[in-house]
């Protein structure tokens, strides 16, 4: 990310020049101690072009002063605060990427100070994570630069704090997640002709240089462990498939892992039950569940949580081909169970059941979440603002659901059950891929639910959440990186030793 800010925090202090950001309530007034710094005529210079602009104090809205008379600043931004709801629930990490979206010069000095609204150590290290994923953007294959700058790229970000050295400690674990997430969208975004299986495991093995331990399996290992399911998607594809295993051990050395499973179709044509062509190119990021855990694996293990965890993702390609899998196709999965193949657009979970079955087999984890771009049904339901989440274990579902408001990446519960579970029998298997298009989310999550046994689970359709989503102040690009944050918040609030 070549335009990222360079991010500073310093004591409060008199700032000089660049843009100076303020925060103001509806009274247009800011905090007492930020008034004293700008001065009474600034104040009131405030105040008269507020009434120019018709800014009102609003939260998120905001208003340039260029040039203001009696300050040596080039800008004063100054960002509305609105009323006592909207203090009551700020989202720190949106509004660093506010004002991330409204500063373009060389530097800028946000005085943070709110009013009526305490601004904690983490939210100030939240703000500046936020301020840095609205820079990001994918333009590694754009050949010709923009002529001119946009005044968008780098320059520096100065937050005017308190308590510097507490900040700068919270932002030392945030700038770990702001990797983690913009390593899973450049996963997510990079083209499938670039990014096959094979180049995929690659990525993931290069978190050996953070300390994480990296298996790879190919084809040959996973026809040994008997994942006939895995296989079968894969065998339609000349690049083969692989399973990256990757092990962060930051816990106690008895203490069982949590885990991660990622589906990982680097590309998903539908195979023989072929999609589509128009918007077919956004199957390429048919893998961002196992960018997802890349990402998580990459932040956990920069930034040294204190957990033992286990990312597993399973990697294929699904093409049509002479030798690709055919409806009617009966594969046997590295559980035993058979699998009828109805249609093979509904790959992402044949992937699943044996990584899921693998992971639960060898690693006896604490819990595994998954997460895969499942279905399309999963958009009908929750558009893409929420993900699915379907779990056997309500604790886990609540702390999910808990991360997800904090930090923004939603979640919304949807079922499972005897009901759904009877929709995947098959005639001639133990039973089938795909159960038609009613409850299409909750027959794919049944069928996942088959390969895990006594373990907590939650499954977390992103199809919607993990690209193309409606753009934030905090992702303005095509992936999101979706989970990552999310999944960050649930290992540093319950499953870390302290
Ligand atoms: N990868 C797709 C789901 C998807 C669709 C993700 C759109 C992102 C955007 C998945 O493999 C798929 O094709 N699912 C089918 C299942 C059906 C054949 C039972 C679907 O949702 O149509
Ligand atoms: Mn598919
Ligand atoms: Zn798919």
């Amino acid at each position: 990310m070549a335009d990222s800010f360079k991010i500073d925090f310093q004591a409060h202090g008199k700032v000089e020049s660049g843009d100076l950001i303020v925060f103001v309530g509806e009274n247009l007034k800011p905090t007492a101690a930020v008034a004293k710094q700008l001065g009474p005529k600034a104040v009131d210079l405030i105040a008269k072009a507020a009434a120019a602009e018709s800014f009102k104090g609003k939260a998120k809205s905001a208003m340039s002063i260029v040039v203001p008379t009696g300050l040596s600043v080039d800008r004063l931004i100054v960002i509305g605060t609105g009323g006592e709801k909207d203090r009551a629930n700020v989202d720190f990490a949106q509004l660093g990427g506010l004002i991330a979206g409204k500063v373009n010069g060389k530097l800028a000095t946000v005085v943070l100070d709110l009013p009526e609204t305490e601004v904690s150590p983490e939210a100030a290290a939240d703000m500046a994570l936020g301020a840095q994923l609205r820079r990001y953007s994918f333009d590694r294959y754009k050949t010709k630069k923009k002529d001119e700058d946009d005044g968008k790229g780098g320059g520096r970000l100065v937050f005017s704090v308190a308590d510097p050295a507490a900040v700068k400690k919270a932002y030392k674990a945030r700038e770990a997640v702001q990797q983690g997430v913009i390593l899973a969208r450049d996963l997510v975004n990079e083209p499938p002709n670039v990014l096959g299986p094979q180049e995929f495991a690659a990525r993931a093995q290069a978190l050996t240089k953070l300390g994480v331990e990296v298996e790879i399996l190919d084809d040959k290992a996973m026809k040994k462990l008997g994942m006939g399911a895995l296989l079968g998607v894969a065998q339609g594809s000349v690049r083969g498939g692989r399973v990256a295993i990757m092990r962060w051990n930051g816990g106690k050395a008895n203490d069982k892992p949590i885990a991660f499973v990622g589906k990982g179709v680097v590309f998903d044509t539908g195979g023989i039950s072929i999609k589509p062509g128009a918007g077919m190119e956004d199957m390429k990021g048919d893998m961002a569940g196992a960018a997802c855990v890349v990402g998580l694996m990459h932040a956990l293990a920069s930034r040294k949580a204190k957990a033992n965890v286990v990312g597993a993702i399973g990697l294929v390609e699904n093409m049509p081909d002479g030798n690709a899998q055919r409806p009617g196709d009966i594969v046997t999965t590295m559980s035993g169970q058979t699998i009828e193949i109805i249609n093979t657009d509904a790959e992402g979970r044949l992937v699943l059941a044996d990584v899921l079955w693998y992971v639960q087999d060898r690693f006896k984890p604490k819990f595994m979440i998954d997460l895969a771009t499942l279905t399309g049904a999963i958009m009908v339901a929750l558009a893409q603002e929420y993900a699915g989440l379907f779990s056997n274990n309500d604790e886990l579902a609540e702390r999910l659901t808990a991360a997800g408001k904090a930090t923004g990446e939603r979640v919304w519960r949807m079922p499972l059950g005897p009901e759904f579970d009877k929709m995947i029998e098959s005639k001639f298997a133990d039973m089938k891929n795909s159960a038609g298009r009613f409850g299409g989310s909750s027959t794919a999550a049944s069928l996942l639910q088959r390969f895990v046994n006594d373990v907590p689970w939650a499954h977390l359709d992103i199809a919607g959440t993990a690209m193309g989503s409606p753009a934030t102040e905090i992702n303005k690009g095509w992936s999101s990186g979706w989970g990552v944050r999310l999944l960050d918040r649930l290992v540093r609030d319950h499953y870390e030793a302290r």
